[in-house]
């Protein structure tokens, strides 16, 4: 198929389940990061089971102008040939022991699971650069695992010299020596060590499974690793594999901005994932902090006034931060995401939440939802029934009503007297934000 029709049909399909100015979005974002990169890591059941939709999503990329660097393992692969072989292998804390005889063979598998993406991408036109040494500089890791490397350092100069040459770089996970003995390397930490040296601004691993699935296998959509890591950490639904993983993901994201995140997708969705709010796959941020007052000064008002007036496009009323109605106020630490939960009435009514464009899809909506939550059994609000937001309403709360160009909302409130006034004032409240 030609480039620009895979390039058309990937942006129907994008424009049918998101908006123009969102995709575009993210089109800039993602290739205009002032020399901070993407980086891909593709699982090597990849390259062997899904390379079609692999190439076309990295020609997609390829073609709306951003120009990720793409590190591979063999995995799979190996494992077969060397059992096809009778070479016998094994695996110490899911690393594999690399005795020579299987360092050789994992050094041509990965030769040519590397040439196969490689040429299938040239064959589509995207100039890829095939790299299968002198980028990962490494010590044996562990004598017991034989040759198996710990990244050092990195040779990101020669990644940049294939970027700047407007190639993208595809990089076999082999490391080696000062002395230039080649050592197998696990694939995720060769990713997380290029990531670490040039602060990537977004780190994609590509899997067969396409995120991380909750206990009951729902895909998890936002991972907050503030609020969530210590408790995913201690369920024993998610197997050692992921944790291990989310762990390096937790000590990558530590270190780096906090604008950079990890998305765990596959190849299909990778379009959907990098270029939609809601993406299609598991997202995982360093997280947000979120702070609560029950009263604010002018300072603070005149932050969340900003916050909401960014966000909605409108004019916030000049009287409403003074009347003596009781109110509770969240906002995100980044300043970019505010609720205000007002207690006029005996079930709270949140009031406003809002949440500047720039940050969405960044998971500071659910991080403020949630910590807003937690002190909130009880709740109704409203919103237009256009709004696209009432997708994600929908999910979260009990019940709703529609009237009148409006959506009502409500979580824990049984009590039909008591849902009856929510809705009735609900629908009653004035607006406060002026639209010119
Ligand atoms: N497109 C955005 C990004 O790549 C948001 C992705 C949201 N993904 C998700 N699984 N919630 O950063």
């Amino acid at each position: 198929m030609k480039n620009n029709s895979i390039k058309n049909i990937i942006l129907t399909l994008l424009r049918s389940i998101s908006s123009e100015k969102e995709i575009r979005k993210y089109i800039e974002k993602f290739s205009n990061v002032d020399h901070r990169y993407i980086i891909i890591k593709v699982g090597g059941a990849i390259i062997q089971n899904d390379l079609d939709n692999l190439v076309s999503s990295l020609s997609f990329l390829n073609q709306v102008g951003l120009k990720p660097i793409v590190i591979h393992g063999a995995g799979p692969r190996l494992s077969s040939s060397l059992k096809e072989k009778g070479i016998n292998f094994d695996f110490l804390d899911g690393q594999r022991i690399t005795s020579s005889e299987v360092l050789d063979e994992a050094l041509t598998i990965f030769g040519e699971e590397n040439t196969k993406l490689v040429e299938a991408l040239q064959d589509r036109d995207v100039a890829a650069v095939s790299v299968t040494n002198n980028i990962f500089e490494c010590t044996i890791k562990n004598p017991k695992l034989g040759y198996v490397g710990e990244v050092h350092s990195t040779n990101i100069k020669a990644i940049e010299k294939i970027l700047d040459n407007q190639n993208i770089p595809i990089i076999a996970s082999v490391g080696q020596t000062v002395d230039g003995q080649l050592l197998n390397l696990n694939a995720d930490s060769a990713a997380i060590s290029i990531a670490k040296e040039i602060e990537a601004y977004k780190i994609i691993f590509l899997s067969e499974v396409g995120g991380i699935y909750d206990q009951q296998n729902n895909l998890i959509s936002t991972i907050d690793l503030k609020e969530q890591f210590d408790d995913l950490m201690g369920m024993k639904w998610l197997h050692s594999g992921m944790k291990l993983k989310l762990e390096e993901i937790k000590k990558l994201l530590d270190i780096l901005p906090s604008s950079t995140s990890v998305s765990i997708t596959k190849p299909h969705h990778l379009p959907r994932e990098l270029f939609t709010d809601a993406g299609s796959g598991t997202l995982i941020k360093k997280g947000h902090l979120v702070d609560q007052f029950e009263s604010i000064d002018q300072a603070k008002g005149e932050n969340i006034a900003l916050i909401i007036e960014t966000a909605f496009n409108g004019k916030l009323d000049k009287t409403y931060f003074n009347n003596d109605v009781k109110k509770t106020f969240y906002i995100s630490d980044c300043n970019r995401a505010a609720i205000i939960v007002s207690h006029e009435n005996e079930i709270p009514y949140m009031d406003k939440f809002a949440v500047v464009d720039s940050a969405r899809g960044e998971g500071l909506g659910s991080a403020i939802w949630n910590k807003m939550k937690q002190d909130h059994d009880q709740l109704f609000w409203r919103s237009r029934s256009t709004n696209p937001i009432n997708k994600f309403y929908l999910s979260v709360c009990d019940g709703f009503q529609k009237y009148d160009g409006w959506n009502i909302y409500w979580i824990g409130v049984s009590n039909l007297k008591q849902l009856t006034l929510c809705i009735e004032s609900a629908y009653n409240y004035k607006q406060t934000i002026n639209y010119e």
